[in-house]
């Protein structure tokens, strides 16, 4: 059976889907769509597409798709998946899965309803690199896992935590076995976040174009309470990335610490170990690299990178022709978007929170709606 696969929004990470689809056996991609039709015609052309649509609702009536990706900004998840399940269209949706957890739980409720998969697309935990340091802490290769430390690649910290956050904590559910609970504290130009801080995205952060709803601060400090007692570290601030990029997880142990950071160079991830539990500037044992067998990161025939959005397609794909629940399915694909209420319920109230949470309501927008200023 091949699956017929579609992709909503034809902006930057489209290219990643529709390559996705386009390489995975078993899954044609045959239709696109985009309100803006020179994105639209620049990557069909480029795929070979030839049914183009500007309206979402006509290309799920019209073209039997089995998988659509929605890849448009934060706001439209949940209409466009909304509308897929009803067509009974299943959905892999770019993160962060919605606005709010009131709307991520509508999207799930529409897809359980109408019996198809929904799954957010956190990448970079399907990749070989992730999978192999999990099996090595597992092994005991770093001792107990004490923490995960994640920093944000430099902008403003609101709108950081829909893009890369979401990611981050979405690592962190992985190597951590589960969230329990969390704690942050935020700032905006210095002072702790109050709601007079409280903002659109686009009004936060002028550098980006991709909308993230209502957002504040420009500097975060986060903790995660895993289920099993390790901790999470998640620190997004203003910087300037002289140094490259710095997102992938660096876990320490009691006996060692594992990083998985890209070669500022090539921009490949690689996985480092090294056999202490402190290093010191000038006194660090060596990092020494793992490598990890070159088939691992096979699929096709290809040779693909921890960023490439193939692996969380290709766990779709299984899902849908094994009828098994995807691994960032049901209350999975939600967990990321917890994690961010949770992040400012926590901050606003000074209470360490814990998860799930109870309150659905955009925990921001609903202190603009009480009209509060502290
Ligand atoms: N998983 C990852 O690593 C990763 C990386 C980059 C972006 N993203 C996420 O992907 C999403 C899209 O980001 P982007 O950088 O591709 O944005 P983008 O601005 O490049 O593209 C968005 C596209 O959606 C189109 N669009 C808007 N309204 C539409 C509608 N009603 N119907 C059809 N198309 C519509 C726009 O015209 C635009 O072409 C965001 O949620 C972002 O956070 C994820």
């Amino acid at each position: 059976m091949t699956l017929r696969a579609g992709i909503v929004g034809c902006g930057g990470i489209s290219r990643s889907h529709a390559t996705a689809y386009a390489n995975l056996e078993g899954v044609a991609l045959v239709a696109l769509c985009d309100i803006n039709s020179d994105a639209l015609n620049t990557r069909a052309d480029e795929y070979g597409v030839l049914n183009r649509y500007t309206d979402y609702e006509e290309m799920f009536a019209r073209e039997g798709l089995d998988i659509v990706s929605v890849c448009t900004h934060a706001p439209l998840h949940a209409p466009i998946t909304i509308a897929a399940a009803q067509a009974g269209i299943h959905v892999l949706c770019e993160k962060p899965l919605s606005v709010d957890l009131e709307n991520g739980d509508r999207m799930l409720a529409a897809c359980r309803e109408a019996g198809v998969h929904l799954a957010v697309s956190h990448q970079f935990r399907f990749s070989p690199l992730f999978r192999h340091a999990k099996s090595l802490i597992e092994a005991g290769k770093i001792g107990e896992l004490r923490s995960i430390r994640e920093v944000g690649k430099g902008r403003e910290a609101g709108f950081e935590l829909m893009e890369m956050g979401v990611h981050y904590f979405d690592e962190m559910d992985f190597f951590l076995d589960g969230i329990s609970w969390m704690q942050a504290h935020i700032t905006y130009q210095g002072h702790d976040v109050t709601a007079a801080d409280i903002m659109h995205s686009s009004e936060l952060c002028k550098t980006d174009r991709r909308d993230n709803g209502i957002v504040a601060g420009d500097t975060m400090l986060v903790h995660i309470g895993g289920t099993k007692g390790s901790y999470g570290i998640m620190e997004l601030y203003c910087r300037q990335r002289r140094h490259g990029w710095m997102m992938g997880p660096h876990l320490l142990g009691s006996e060692g610490q594992l990083m998985i950071k890209p070669n500022p160079e090539t921009g490949i991830d690689e996985l480092w170990y090294c056999p202490f539990d402190v290093s010191f500037a000038a006194h660090t044992p060596a990092w020494e690299q793992i490598e990890i067998d070159a088939d691992k990161f096979l699929i096709s025939g290809k040779a693909w990178q921890t960023r490439h959005t193939i692996w969380s397609a290709q766990n779709m794909r299984e899902a849908i022709l094994n009828g098994t629940a995807p691994e960032l399915g049901g209350r999975n694909a939600i967990t990321s978007l917890e994690c961010v209420s949770a992040t400012y319920v926590s901050h606003f109230s000074g209470q360490k929170v814990p998860l799930p949470l109870a309150e659905r309501s955009h925990p921001l927008v609903k202190r603009l709606n009480r009209g509060e200023n502290q």
